[in-house]
């Protein structure tokens, strides 16, 4: 048996960090540690089962067992189906596929974006930069003294340029629940993708993409227990995205055709074109699974984001339309 597998996480007591000894540790919208339970889960694939489930060879099995399972956990998350999920390596390369593959596969020569102003910086440099590099008008919306997009202010926004809506489900600094499904079905009504970086919502409170009518949603894992370095997007069946990276090795193909960059790809086999990074990958498998156990989340949550993270039945409806009181 490997040494580092006699040292693995479930091998030794646990003390939960952050909370024990030293300061306490109450940032988590910037980031969670990392659940025991998500390093056990994580542990045989650091440390046994290293192939590559890209492989045709025995050593794949396991890895890509885990994979399709942890693909399945994560679409579980959402009310997703298995083929539109996209692991990336972060939440800001999630959003950086979802805006800029969006607006570059509309062939549009000066797409039309709308935003609004809080948004994480991974949604307004990028939309920044496609206007900087890549012809795109950009419309960012401001918020009400509730931090809340105003659908009158997003309905007044649209030209007929418009491809696509990105606006947050829920804000990192201050908790407030965009009215997501209201917004959606305005963009839809112009013909427009919308896309919600949900990192600071799934797993926290219940969502739908079906409910939502999202085209595009992104998940952090390192918001939800898991460790940095493992991430998703979800792309609605029939949403096309231009593929990120200039990189493409020799015969690789982009994952499911998005993905080009050399770092690790998450993405299942067929579809991927270097080792999908399965350990990682299984970090929001096991957030997927904490989900189920909504207790420390949902505590953790009330008392850092006092604007309405917690899963008080006010805080669903406004994530799926209505305005938070
Ligand atoms: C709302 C939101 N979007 C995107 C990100 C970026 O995620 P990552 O740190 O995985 O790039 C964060 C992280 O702080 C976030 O809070």
């Amino acid at each position: 048996m490997p040494r580092a597998r006699r040292e693995g996480p479930g091998k030794r007591p646990y003390a939960a960090p952050g909370l024990a000894g030293g300061p306490v540790y109450l940032d988590y919208n910037a980031t969670t540690p990392v659940d025991p339970r998500v390093a056990e889960a994580m542990w045989p694939h650091v440390t046994d089962f290293f192939g590559n489930p890209s492989s045709s060879h025995s050593f794949s099995q396991e890895p890509r067992r885990a994979l399709v399972e942890a693909r399945a956990q994560v679409t579980g998350l959402i009310g997703a189906r298995t083929r539109e999920i996209v692991f990336t390596g972060s939440g800001s390369e999630a959003d950086l596929l979802a805006l800029r593959g969006a607006v570059l596969a509309s062939g549009r020569p000066h797409p039309h974006v709308i935003t609004q102003a809080t948004e994480h910086p991974a949604v307004l440099e990028t939309c920044r930069a496609l206007e900087r590099l890549h012809g795109a008008r950009l419309t960012v919306l401001p918020v009400d003294g509730d931090g809340l997009v105003e659908p009158a202010a997003l309905a007044a926004a649209f030209t007929e340029d418009t491809v696509l809506v990105s606006v947050m489900a829920a804000n990192n600094e201050t908790g407030a629940l965009q009215p997501v499904t209201e917004l959606a079905a305005l963009a839809h009504e112009q013909g427009a993708l919308f896309h919600c970086d949900a990192a600071q919502a799934v797993g926290k409170i219940p969502l739908d993409v079906g409910e939502l009518g999202v085209d595009l949603l992104t998940i952090v894992g390192h918001k939800m227990y898991a460790p940095k370095g493992a991430a998703a997007l979800y792309v609605r069946d029939g949403v096309r995205l231009k593929p990120v990276g200039l990189q493409r090795r020799a015969g690789a193909r982009p994952a499911r055709g998005r993905r080009t960059s050399p770092c690790p790809s998450h993405s299942a086999p067929p579809h991927s074109s270097r080792p999908p990074n399965s350990p990682t990958v299984l970090g929001p498998r096991a957030g997927a699974v904490l989900s189920a156990a909504p207790p420390p989340i949902r505590r953790v949550n009330h008392e850092t984001s006092p604007k309405g993270s917690s899963r008080s039945p006010d805080a669903r409806s406004s994530t799926r339309g209505a305005r938070r009181k």
